[in-house]
């Protein structure tokens, strides 16, 4: 009898134990899982038309700010990056998207159009540190190592479309 009281104390504290276990994790699991909004917010079309030539639009990707960038008609550019990677990249493109993380700590850079740029064209100042960026997104000057992050897009019936790498390659 003694026994099977201590048995039934065991299991119940047992019981007790495990469902403190699951209300611990249960909120951990919860939080790691992604929600229906931020799968929503995975896939992001930009209706390039509202965006005047020479402008930019912040949009939100992921939860990471995205520029769409679009250059005038024949843009010429006569800066000299660190390395060309995104210019090369986006032959040709006059509207694309970069997301606006800065490479070097991680600032969100500010469009700076031709005549309020330190240059004589337009750049993305990062005034954290003091990093340039080309229009392209390739660093000119200062701390930042790596262009701008190019994610996943394509253009399809006049909207910028950025997702998955797999979405995009199936739409274009
Ligand atoms: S975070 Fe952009 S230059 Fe340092």
């Amino acid at each position: 009898m003694e026994t099977s009281r201590r048995d039934l104390l065991g299991l119940a504290i047992g019981g007790l134990g495990a469902l403190g276990v699951v209300g611990v994790l249960y909120p951990i699991v919860k939080t790691l899982a992604p929600s229906a909004a931020s799968l929503a917010g995975a896939l992001v079309e930009v209706d390039i038309s509202s965006i005047p030539e020479g402008q930019i639009r912040t949009v939100s990707w992921k939860g990471k700010p995205v520029f769409i960038v679009r250059l005038p008609q024949g843009f010429q550019w006569s800066g000299k990056p660190k390395e060309e990677k995104n210019s090369k990249l986006l032959q040709g493109q006059g509207i694309f998207a970069l997301v606006a993380v800065c490479t070097h700590l991680g600032c969100v850079p500010l469009w700076k159009p031709q005549g309020e740029a330190e240059f004589n064209y337009p750049v993305f100042h990062c005034p954290c540190h003091g990093g340039f960026y080309s229009p392209w997104g390739d660093v000119i000057a200062g701390p930042p190592p790596r262009s701008l992050h190019l994610p996943p897009q394509a253009i399809k019936d006049g909207k910028l479309v950025i997702g998955e790498a797999g979405f995009i390659k199936e739409l274009t």
